[in-house]
């Protein structure tokens, strides 16, 4: 039988051979694949390159998996992985691997022989789905798998990773046959902007007298009492439990940035102490939209605070985000939160019946919203 060799445009998508090893180990001694990747040893030596090789060329042998080497066609380069495992052949399913070079990054080269060897495996091995995985956090590879189609439908958490043991959150998806996008398919604007975003450390905003900045657990006395004063308590909810706002801040916080569903930003003061939070949460049925929430500590109230540090968070949201329009949700009676978003520039619409869940029900509340071009000329908006 032919080796495997599958031509994409520029590239070649070909089973990789034992001349491939020393490229190989150049390629994914990286700190990127060391990072992301399930199964690569770190340090990944020449043992393992030929280790690999051996494991890859018995998969194409007995119909395991598919693919292998992506390298540029004019030069015979290796840039690249994409790879079909997990084939059941009578199940027709299997999952997608990919990994690109470091020197072959940015330039698409994974979606391009991603969606090749997707194209000819719908075709020619007839699968009726490909599932896909990443490790949570991981938004380049996301991005990729949308673009290619996936449909990204969860965390499934606690997975073991061959490679050490470790405990991670993974991404699930899937692409059924017809869902493969066209060359050039690009996803929205506020999909691929949110992936930019969270896929790096959370930022720090300047927002007038503040500073928004990412929780530490220094911030945790002070929020604890923010929380536990009654005004929070009625408008706000949550716990004022030290214990559970230090879990928050050292587990909750960062996974919520990790998969992209929230910015939660400490509200800080001019000697770095923290006067609140404020946050914006991607709606999950509509990521074009944010859901801006913000708690200050009592004695910081009267200061203009909440409304800087809205300012600021509703100008990163629409720039760095791309989001199309925030929503604020202020509960009937509590007319400081609704002046709070009409002195930001947000319009109340009107009222949401029971739009506002809380441990004791649902409340009615005030919906005000922000669209980007409103923001143009107001002050934090830049
Ligand atoms: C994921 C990976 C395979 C993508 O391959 P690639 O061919 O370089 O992909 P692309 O050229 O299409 O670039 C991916 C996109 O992610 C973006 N991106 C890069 N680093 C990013 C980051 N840290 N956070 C968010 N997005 C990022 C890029 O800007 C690019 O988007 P753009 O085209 O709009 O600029 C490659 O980054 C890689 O090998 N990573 C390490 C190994 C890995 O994660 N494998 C997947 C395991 S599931």
């Amino acid at each position: 039988m032919a080796p495997f060799e599958l031509h994409a445009g520029d590239l070649v998508v070909r089973a990789f051979r034992a001349s491939d090893a020393g490229e190989l180990v150049r390629a994914r001694d990286d700190a990127e694949i060391s990072r992301w990747s399930n199964s690569s040893p770190v340090p990944y030596t020449l043992a393992d390159a030929r280790e690999f090789i051996d494991l890859a060329t018995a998969g194409l042998a007995d119909g395991r998996a598919y693919g292998g080497a992506v390298t540029a066609a004019a030069t015979g380069a290796l840039v690249g992985s994409v790879v079909l495992h997990s084939v059941d052949p009578e199940a027709h399913t299997a999952e997608i691997g990919y990994w690109s070079a470091p020197w072959a990054r940015g330039h698409r080269v994974t979606e391009r022989a991603g969606r090749a060897l997707l194209e000819w495996g719908f075709h020619r091995l007839g699968l009726a789905r490909v599932d896909w995985r990443a490790a949570v956090g991981n938004h380049a590879s996301r991005l990729t798998g949308l673009r290619l189609g996936f449909t990204v439908a969860g965390v499934v958490p606690a997975h073991r990773r061959p490679r050490d043991g470790a405990r991670v959150d993974e991404w699930f998806g899937w692409l059924l046959p017809g869902q493969l996008t066209p060359p050039g398919w690009e996803v929205p604007d506020w999909v691929r902007r949110t992936a930019y975003a969270f896929g790096r450390p959370p930022p720090t905003l300047p927002a007038g007298p503040v500073t928004l900045r990412p929780p530490a657990e220094r911030d945790v006395p002070g929020l604890a009492g923010t929380m536990a004063d009654p005004d929070s308590i009625r408008w706000f909810g949550g716990s004022s439990r030290p214990a559970r706002l230090a879990e928050y801040v050292r587990t909750d916080v960062p996974a919520l940035w990790a998969r992209g569903e929230e910015a939660v930003f400490a509200v800080a003061d001019r000697d770095d102490a923290c006067a609140g939070t404020i946050d914006v949460r991607v709606r999950c049925a509509d990521p074009a939209v944010g859901e801006i929430g913000c708690v200050v500590a009592p004695d910081a109230r009267g200061r203009g605070y909440a409304t800087e540090a809205l300012r600021a968070v509703s100008a990163w949201s629409f720039a760095a985000l791309g989001l199309r329009r925030l929503e604020w949700r202020a509960e009937l009676g509590n007319p400081g939160s609704r002046r709070v978003a009409e002195k930001a520039g947000f319009t109340i619409e009107g009222v949401a019946q029971a739009g506002l869940g809380r441990d004791d029900g649902r409340h009615d509340c005030w919906v005000a919203a922000l669209l980007p071009v409103a923001t143009t000329g107001k002050r934090g908006a830049a």
